[in-house]
């Protein structure tokens, strides 16, 4: 490779996802499915927010478990320590230094109008000031790193906007271009995954796929598909077999078996366990060696750390704080 494709010219990319419980193939295909085809061509940082996911993993053993499992994930599907960072949040604790710089320049209605606020409010929830001041937490994964381009599913867009809000309004208050603005990266087509039951899908509806499913589970997952029984096409299990094959691919089947639902879910149970199988027989051989996968996190915590203090740096001299 010349020198002048190395390193240098590539943008950074950067992404995370909370420690918060089995992935699924909505978070494979909305988000980390991104993540791998995108290493070779960009700076990739991948994290594990851990100090997101204490909002509401709040048991030491499940926690550390859910770090773990999901840095095995990571690797098992694809992520690559030699290409990209890989490592956990609470590792930097720029991090959360660099929340509360934001937390100072920004306003109580600036963060009421965030979504997951709003729907929090809307349900009668209580909510903590942790879940609160949530996207500027994420403002600082982001900014940190310089990250030009944030690759997630599309109900974490306004996240990324409140991030570039951010960088903005730092840089007008303290006069100086210290933080770049991101740009969130959503794939159109996989933007919204639907779960079993049609709604998107996602760990807190228990409407999911996992990921890493065993064939009994994936049996039971898709069985359970509903099925409107109005069209000839039930358009749920069309929706998750697309994913794994394109639409030439299926044409045959859907147009042959019309109206046949058990003959429609059969064949996706067919697709999904062998586009399982692999992964899971991945992690299964990664299960086998913690200490390895453990020694990934910690050297990517160290690389990201050495990013993070630079970028800190530039951030105490703006605001006036570096006297020595
Ligand atoms: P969940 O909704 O299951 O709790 P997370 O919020 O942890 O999922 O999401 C992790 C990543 O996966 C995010 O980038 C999110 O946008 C993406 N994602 C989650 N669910 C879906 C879905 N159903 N379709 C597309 N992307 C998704
Ligand atoms: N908020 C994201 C989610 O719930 C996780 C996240 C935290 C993230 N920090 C990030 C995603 C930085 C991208 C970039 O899915």
């Amino acid at each position: 490779m010349s020198f002048f494709t190395t390193g240098m010219s590539k943008k950074t990319l950067l992404s995370g996802i909370q420690p918060s419980g089995q992935l699924h193939i909505g978070n494979y295909f909305g988000a980390i499915k991104q993540f791998i085809d995108m290493q070779d061509s960009h700076n990739a940082i991948y994290m594990i927010v851990d100090y997101h996911a204490l909002n509401t993993i709040q048991d030491k053993k499940v926690m550390s478990e859910n770090i773990l499992n999901l840095a095995i994930d990571y690797l098992a599907l694809g992520l690559d320590p030699k290409k990209s960072i890989i490592f956990k949040q609470s590792d930097v604790s720029e991090h959360t230094e660099l929340c509360w710089i934001f937390d100072t320049i920004t306003t109580m209605p600036f963060l009421m109008r965030a979504h997951a606020y709003k729907d929090a409010e809307a349900n009668n929830k209580e909510i903590s000031v942790g879940k609160f001041n949530y996207p500027m937490l994420m403002a600082a994964d982001i900014l940190l790193y310089d990250t030009d381009i944030v690759p997630v599913g599309q109900d974490q867009r306004q996240h990324v906007e409140y991030s570039r809000d951010t960088a903005q309004k730092f840089n007008n208050v303290f006069k100086k271009d210290v933080f770049k603005l991101p740009e969130p990266k959503i794939l159109d087509a996989v933007a919204i995954v639907p779960g079993t039951d049609g709604r998107k899908m996602s760990k807190s509806y228990g409407n999911t796929i996992p990921l890493f499913a065993t064939d009994e589970e994936i049996e039971k997952a898709v069985m359970g598909i509903v099925t409107d029984s109005s069209g000839d096409v039930p358009q749920n299990v069309y929706a998750i077999h697309r994913l794994l094959k394109s639409e030439a691919e299926l044409k045959d089947l859907y147009e042959n078996s019309k109206g046949k639902y058990k003959v429609l879910k059969e064949a996706l149970i067919i697709d999904m366990k062998a586009f399982v199988k692999p992964l899971r027989e991945k992690r299964e051989q990664l299960a086998k060696d913690i200490d390895y996968v453990l020694d990934i996190l910690k050297e990517g915590g160290k690389r990201a750390k050495i990013k993070a203090e630079k970028k800190m740096e530039q951030v105490k001299s703006a605001i006036g704080v570096d006297l020595y």
